[in-house]
């Protein structure tokens, strides 16, 4: 008799948003913009900014995400075989800001490890647990997404001050023989790109660190115009290939969970798939680019917002540094 492969199944969502906004008239003070020129070309009306003090580091926020996950899930965090973190931004180099939230959740059976893909790290941290997953290595994973480049920007460079938002994100996956959970993913990177959205800092310039005193670290340097018609392309490929791997024509998707990059990067993507904007969820003018962690606060919100039917089909698409990008089709199972 056939073996039957496992499926990973989402079986539970969280999210975790710091407190604090900064709205674009806040940043009119700051840099020279406006409220309407923000708006018109991104869609965004305000981001959340994190306070290390207030319990919104990167692993607290993660954590709470998680528990909300977790909660919704109805598993014991000593279930989880793997925590796969997605994050530039992690607390410390090392530890891992997986291992951190390991601790706070005591989860105490899992491996836990951090996972570098730019604004698709979670995309890529989801890879990791399916594949685990579908390969018996792992029955329950935790994966998350989450970034405060708040903390890497430079905050008087007007193009990119005003896009990003800090944020976390998670999702349990868990072990199925049935035919629906994560149905495939699908991801590309292209490293010649890398110019075009980096941090200018790193461990490659640790010598300077000795020779010079005036340092300002991680500080975000983007080619927004660039990034703008790579990621439309790349975005509405990789979705396409995605669909067609699993026979599935734009007609048949339920709801498109897209990075929250720029709202018209959105809205051109959508009309290459020729799925409406009804279909679409956005909460950008919310939250701006929250990077790794975009993709699954907007699930999560989608998920507690009523909007996901068990069945539903449900694409998932990001893009990010490296440059990275990927695509995941989902068949709703919570
Ligand atoms: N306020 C006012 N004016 C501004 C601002 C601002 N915040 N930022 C730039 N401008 C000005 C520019 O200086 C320029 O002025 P000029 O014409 O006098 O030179 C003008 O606005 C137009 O600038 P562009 O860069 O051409 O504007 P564009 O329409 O391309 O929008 C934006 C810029 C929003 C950054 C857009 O290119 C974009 O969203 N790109 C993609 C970004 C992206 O996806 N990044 C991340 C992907 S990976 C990740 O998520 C981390």
């Amino acid at each position: 008799m056939a073996e039957i492969m496992p499926q990973a199944r989402i079986i539970g969502t969280g999210s975790s948003i710091p407190k604090r906004i900064l709205s674009n008239r806040d940043l009119e003070s700051i840099v020279d913009t406006t409220d309407e020129w923000i708006t018109r070309r991104t869609g965004i009306k305000e981001r959340r900014i994190s306070s290390k003090e207030g319990g919104e580091s990167t692993a607290d926020l993660t954590t709470q995400a998680s528990l909300r996950a977790i909660e919704m899930a109805g598993i014991s965090p000593k279930s989880l075989d793997m925590i796969v973190v997605g994050t530039v931004t992690p607390d410390r180099q090392f530890p891992s800001a997986a291992c951190m939230v390991q601790k706070a959740l005591n989860a105490d059976n899992a491996a836990a490890f951090d996972l570098s893909a730019g604004c698709t790290g979670f995309l890529y941290a989801l890879s990791v647990a399916e594949n685990a997953i579908r390969s018996g290595t792992c029955g329950t994973a935790l994966v998350a997404g989450v970034d405060r480049l708040s903390t890497i920007l430079n905050w008087r460079d007007r193009a990119t001050c005003v896009l990003l938002g800090d944020g976390a994100g998670a999702v349990v996956v868990a072990s199925t023989t049935e035919k629906d959970g994560i149905l495939s993913t699908h991801l590309k990177s292209d490293g010649t790109l890398w110019e075009l959205l980096y941090s200018s800092y790193g461990n490659s310039y640790i010598p300077e660190i000795v020779q010079s005193i005036d340092i300002k670290p991680f500080q975000l340097q983007m080619d927004g115009n660039r990034l703008f018609k790579r990621a439309v392309g790349c975005l509405s490929t990789i979705a396409k290939e995605a669909l067609q791997h699993n026979s599935l024509s734009s007609e048949d998707i339920e709801l498109l969970v897209p990075h929250q990059a720029n709202m018209r990067i959105i809205q051109a993507m959508a009309k290459n798939l020729r799925v409406p904007m009804e279909k679409v969820y956005t909460n950008i003018h919310r939250y701006g680019n929250t990077s790794s962690a975009s993709i699954p606060i907007a699930l999560d919100e989608a998920n507690r917002e009523g909007l996901l039917r068990k069945g539903d089909n449900v694409l998932l698409v990001g893009f990010g540094a490296g440059l990275t990008w990927g695509a995941s089709v989902v068949r709703w199972s919570i």
